[in-house]
């Protein structure tokens, strides 16, 4: 099994396992399609940072264009480290922006603060009048559109915590209008994340593009739409065909902004990295007991924490197949839960101790949502760009997980 030109084997002897690889071609390809399926309309692809916040994969999307959707002070850090000119591409979401933060995203310069509730758009004012600096702001309208996925990462009904209320917002830009501090610069809308439908999208992006016509109409013209991420991919293999699919979703939203001539913002995340990488993990022991077979693995669920928080599925397979019957098995990790486990009753080719398996689709929401659960030092990340693979991020080891830590106190 290979990454581009290099074989997993090789990468796994070289930098131990764990070990995630991702592929920098595709990853790029993903950015290009999206950046081209909107044709002539304005249009900027802002990567949603928590997916996957590597340095070097935020440098390689900023230096093809991308702008990126940030959700901490933290991960404006990591995009101005790795692209320090991208600061008026950045949009700022989330729903408990700190003072701190606001200061150091308005001294940054980012293109617009995403408000997700009147109190921060009236702390957001205050920031903004303390430093001279003046924000542009779109509030993130919360449209009631269902969308079909795992409970946890769906956001776009009233009774979620993200957003405001669709029919509260006209009001609310009105209410901020004569603000010299304040500036309303577009309206932002993200309904939920691993969408597999182009509908909902179309339905929110719907509703969004009224509010924008009554607000014109008002006196409040706006410079874009900003319609979120949550593009989905298919966890379970067989042939995906990603260009068809984000066309399908640039119709739905082209459709849903007929006559629409602002400047269109979108925030995939999953959908630009998660097919682009993998979890390489070495078996360490099968074991029986009573019914059941466990593979278990050198990785485990803090490394790639998805099965064990939405039961995802991720492929995995063997990476030199060995001949034999496929086996029905749980493939669990060494940590102390049961809940540590990739798969549970998969089929799966043979494997012996020793073996390397690849955990499929693991380039988003892996080894950003990893941990040190149990004291395990994280995986080394590697990324292969055309026929070269480079180290971008080293194991951890256990002095990093102790340094922090004051063992006695001194007076
Ligand atoms: N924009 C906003 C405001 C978001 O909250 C998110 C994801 C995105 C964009 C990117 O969504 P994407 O295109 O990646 O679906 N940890 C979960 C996913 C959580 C998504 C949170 N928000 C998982 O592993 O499935």
């Amino acid at each position: 099994m290979h990454c581009g030109a290099i074989s997993l084997e090789k990468l796994a002897r070289q930098f131990g396992t764990p070990l995630y690889v991702y592929s920098a071609d595709q990853i790029l390809e993903r950015l290009r399609i999206f950046q081209e399926a909107f044709g002539d309309r304005d249009t900027l692809v802002c990567y949603a940072v928590k997916a996957n916040s590597a340095l070097a994969i935020l440098a390689l999307l900023a230096a093809h264009g991308a702008g990126f959707d940030i959700v901490s002070g933290g991960e404006l850090e990591r995009v101005l480290a790795a692209a320090p000119d991208a600061a008026a591409r950045v949009v700022f979401s989330g729903v408990g922006k700190t003072p701190a933060e606001m200061d150091f995203a308005l001294e940054s310069g980012i293109l617009e603060f995403n408000v997700e509730s009147e109190a921060e758009l009236h702390l957001l004012a205050d920031r903004a009048r303390r430093l001279k600096r003046k924000a542009r702001f779109a509030l993130r309208v919360n449209p009631d559109v269902f969308a079909e996925t795992h409970p946890y990462i769906s956001t776009g009904l009233r009774e979620h915590k993200f957003g405001i209320d669709i029919r509260r917002a006209l009001a609310i830009y009105k209410s901020v209008a004569g603000n010299r501090w304040l500036e309303p610069h577009g309206i932002s809308v993200h309904i939920g994340s691993q969408i597999r439908s182009a509908d909902p999208f179309g339905a929110a992006l719907e509703r969004v593009y009224k509010l924008v016509r009554q607000l014109d109409r008002a006196g409040i013209p706006l410079q874009s739409i900003d319609a979120g991420g949550g593009l989905g991919i298919d966890y379970h293999g067989g042939s995906f065909d990603a260009a068809a699919k984000i066309h399908e979703y640039a119709q739905a939203l082209d459709e849903a902004l007929a006559g629409y001539a602002g400047r269109l913002l979108i925030e995939p995340g999953r959908f630009i990295v998660a097919q682009a990488g993998a979890l390489v993990a070495r078996v360490l022991h099968v074991k029986r007991n009573g019914k059941k077979t466990f593979v278990i693995t050198d990785a485990a669920m803090n490394d790639l924490i998805r099965p064990a928080l939405y039961q995802a599925h991720h492929e995995i397979v063997p990476v030199r197949p060995r001949a034999g019957k496929p086996r029905v098995v749980d493939v669990v990790g060494p940590v102390c839960e049961s809940g540590d486990f990739f798969a549970r009753d998969r089929n799966l080719a043979p494997v012996v101790p020793g073996d390397l398996i690849a955990l499929l689709d693991a380039g988003a929401y892996g080894m950003a949502q990893s941990s040190n659960y149990n004291t395990r030092p994280r995986p080394a990340e590697v990324l292969v760009e055309g026929r070269k693979a480079r180290l971008i991020r080293r194991r951890e080891t256990i002095a990093d997980l102790l340094a922090p830590e004051i063992l006695t106190s001194e007076k």
